[in-house]
């Protein structure tokens, strides 16, 4: 849950600021704390707590000597945000320095291996025993690559590592498992970070590195060792995802620039209809789906759920990563286990997918290609989002609600569902022109502790994913609930403290949405209604409305609605001076159980 560099320049150029720019281009993995170590003549380290712009400020992180170095941006897990725990790590002498991305589980009894050894810890972390190890290693005369292979045969769970020693100059090893590592390769210069966006802007030539293989890096060249350490070629393959997909173009916040994206990112995921049908065809029968993910993308696989089994008419369940293991039994061959993830790098939706037997297929839907999910299915679909910066997903999420969409409308040969989908960037589109309608409701509600949020049917994962949103960023506690189930307990909350935000678009299900709002409207709160144009039920029963255009029921709402309940949760959290793109205690990518 952190993000590692290592940059390596050959022509012998300064590499703190490329390292640093790196690493702010990983501080959506973790901004607890950030380090540099750099080597010339001596490794030299600066590291501290807090976000990179604040420690710069302090410590000047530009200023450190060497044509090569690691950095590191952390998101405490084992030891707290401390500058004792920040990244990266050293042995007593300073003659190895590493940054590490990943657990170790066993840490606790090595350490004290390590300890009665005579080795000095001076922090908490789980990583501080893989440098010891590695200069224990080294004492015994291995080289650097030599002692970070048999450090890790000690090592249980998760690591992606860079070690560099001054003991060996003009040298930086790496190596990997369960965490992900990419080497960037450029005339100049090479590179090896947690994901590409770290390099993006020098490189788009990338080698992914499997599980066990160890890169050694000089100012000559790089040469990646197998599991069996023998030497292999790897092909070098260039990223489609471009520099200019990381700029802010002119947006002060990732997450509004990534709002704005959307009617793009639904036509890009539309484009990809063709290689959604060849995936599913490959896959042939099956007659159970089972969906698996966390956050966000739970939200979007609940959404899947009632598209497929209303469209395609197979049975789908969907389960949260982190309870998987209790649906291991119902499991059988006749199942598509499908993972949805953003990251592809989730420890949760990684484990669930390592327990299930390898008859059963897999399929993944996820938006970094170069991420561990896709190698370890036996199915990918890769959503066209482009690299999602913000904390809060918004664009990748409803990225994956459109394939689970085309999937649906694939497996059901509902063509015309299939025609609407094109409509839905104009839709998008036009919640997009009238942002500012939003921003009016939005200051209203910024002030509120508690938001209680309420869809039915189709829109029912829309308010639980829009909750989730405001609760991540804007620090309000959001509570949302299938309507139907208002009178079954949660009517007690309603006061004219709780605020209430529905989400009722035409369809079936409207008129018993509409008797939910009764319900509230009863008890005298505030509410929002996101709704219809040309409904005047709803006009009439809400203080607020936002109107969305007719054509779209309730079927499509959930691409389209929660463009809108985005938008509130932006625009709340900016009026509350706070930065959404880093919600606070919260990471981009959780690498960890
Ligand atoms: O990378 P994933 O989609 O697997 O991540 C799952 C959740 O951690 C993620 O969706 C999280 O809930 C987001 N911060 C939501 O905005």
């Amino acid at each position: 849950m952190c993000g590692i560099i290592g940059c390596m320049k050959k022509n012998k150029s300064n590499v703190a600021p490329t390292l640093l720019y790196g690493a702010k281009k990983l501080e959506y993995r973790g901004y607890d704390s950030v380090g540099i170590a750099t080597y010339s003549d001596k490794i030299h380290v600066k590291k501290d707590e807090g976000k990179i712009e604040e420690v710069h400020k302090r410590l000047n992180l530009y200023d450190m000597p060497g044509s090569y170095g690691i950095a590191h941006v952390r998101w405490a897990s084992v030891g707290r945000a401390t500058k004792e725990n920040a990244h990266p790590h050293t042995d007593e002498n300073e003659k190895v320095a590493i940054v590490h991305n990943g657990t170790i589980k066993n840490y606790a009894t090595l350490k004290k291996e390590l300890k009665s050894e005579g080795h000095t810890f001076t922090s908490q972390t789980d990583t501080e025993v893989i440098v010891h190890l590695i200069e224990k290693f080294m004492d015994d005369g291995l080289d650097l690559e030599h002692a970070l292979r048999e450090s890790t045969k000690l090592l249980k769970g998760s690591y992606a590592i860079v070690a560099i020693s001054s003991d060996e100059p003009y040298k930086m090893v790496a190596t990997r498992k369960d965490s992900s590592l990419v080497l960037g390769v450029e005339q100049d210069s090479y590179y090896v970070a947690s994901d590409i966006l770290a390099m993006l802007k020098y490189t788009r030539n990338i080698i992914e590195l499997e599980e066990g293989e160890i890169v050694v890096i000089t100012d000559e060249d790089y040469v990646i060792h197998d599991k069996f350490d023998n030497p292999i070629n790897k092909e070098i393959t260039v990223t489609p995802w471009t520099p200019e997909m990381i700029d802010k173009n002119g947006y002060p916040y990732y997450m509004i620039k990534e709002i704005n994206e959307q009617p793009e990112v639904i036509q890009k995921t539309l484009n990809d209809k063709n290689k959604i049908r060849a995936v599913l065809d490959d896959i042939g029968d099956f007659e159970r789906i089972c969906l698996i993910a966390c956050g966000t993308s739970y939200h979007a696989a609940l959404s899947g759920k009632y598209i497929i089994e209303t469209v395609a008419k197979i049975p789908t369940n969907v389960i949260l990563a982190s309870e998987f293991s209790h649906t291991l039994n119902v499991l059988d061959e006749k199942t598509l286990v499908i993972s949805v993830s953003q990251s592809g790098e989730t420890a949760d939706t990684l484990k669930a997918l390592k327990m299930i037997d390898e008859k059963i297929k897999t399929l993944s839907i996820v938006n970094v290609e170069t991420s561990q999910m896709p190698k370890v299915t036996d199915y990918s679909i890769i959503t066209q989002a482009g690299p999602e910066i913000g904390v809060a997903a918004t664009k990748t999420y409803l990225a994956q609600v459109c394939v689970m969409y085309l999937m649906a409308g694939i497996l059901g040969n509902d063509s015309e569902l299939i025609e609407r989908l094109y409509e839905v960037p104009r839709y998008i589109e036009e919640i997009l022109e009238r942002c500012d309608e939003l921003k009016v409701y939005s200051k209203r509600y910024s002030f509120v502790n508690d938001l209680f949020y309420m869809g039915k049917g189709f829109s029912y994962p829309t308010v639980l994913e829009a909750a989730l949103k405001m609760k991540e960023i804007s620090y309000i506690h959001a509570e949302a609930y299938a309507s139907g189930e208002l009178k079954h307990g949660p009517l007690a909350l309603i006061d004219f403290t709780m605020p209430v935000i529905s989400v009722i678009p035409p369809g079936e299900d409207h008129d018993l949405a509409v008797n939910a709002l009764e319900e509230v409207k009863a008890r005298k709160t505030l509410i929002l209604t996101i709704g219809s144009e040309n409904d005047d039920i709803i006009e009439d029963k809400a203080n607020d409305c936002f109107l969305i255009n007719p054509e779209v029921d309730e079927e499509i709402a959930p691409l389209v609605y929660i463009v809108a309940l985005q938008l509130v949760a932006y625009y709340i959290t900016v009026e509350k001076r706070l930065n959404p793109d880093m919600p606070r205690n919260l990471a981009k990518t959780v690498a960890t159980e």
